[in-house]
């Protein structure tokens, strides 16, 4: 039987396959479940970990601004993490964290099947591509197998507090709305 969205989302409640499970809410993808663009972050932070909801805290609304700028809505794509809890203080996920949690982001995967999938910063990059680094890989198209591209971009975080790469996310956008375009991709 295939699992929804919902579903899944209800699985991911009952489930303390991870210690970061312990003292953080549950946060699962969201969107269009027939977006073929999938935004995968890091884990949750605060603001998220109280509303169960992923990018909805300031990286989240600079997201949306991303979005906006290349004429989309957060509803027209879907939107996950690697790491589905907060760890604390928002500390870099673990390699055992992002492992145990990973089952989770690859049965999205499956159910949505995007065809552009963009790991926003270096935890989501790693699991594709653990070779690239995101300082030489973002902005630039890596084909990942005749169905799936990968094209990464900095997460957007690193820009509220690094204000050089303000920029370079906006025109990373707008190099990943041309892609889109030119490969006949709508949403
Ligand atoms: N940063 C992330 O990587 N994911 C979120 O959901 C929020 C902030």
């Amino acid at each position: 039987m295939t699992l929804t969205i919902p579903q899944l989302q209800d699985k991911l409640k009952e489930w303390k396959g991870c210690e970061l499970a312990k003292n953080a809410n549950p946060v699962l993808g969201e969107g269009n479940p027939n977006a073929d663009i999938m935004f995968i972050g890091e884990a949750p932070g605060a603001k998220e970990d109280e509303l169960g909801r992923p990018f909805v805290g300031p990286a989240g609304k600079f997201l949306d601004e991303l979005l906006e700028s290349i004429g989309f809505k957060r509803e027209d794509v879907y939107i996950s993490n690697v790491v589905k809890y907060r760890p604390p203080n928002n500390r870099d996920p673990l390699p055992e964290e992002k492992e145990q949690c990973m089952p989770w982001l690859k049965m999205e995967i499956a159910l949505i099947k995007p065809k552009v999938i963009v790991p926003l910063g270096r935890h989501a990059l790693q699991h594709f591509f653990q070779k690239l680094s995101i300082t030489n890989a973002h902005g630039k198209p890596q084909k990942m197998n005749d169905d799936v591209t990968v094209f990464p971009i900095y997460h957007p975080a690193a820009a509220l507090h690094n204000g050089n790469l303000r920029q370079a996310l906006f025109d990373d956008f707008s190099a990943l709305k041309k892609f889109l375009d030119e490969n006949g991709r709508a949403n």
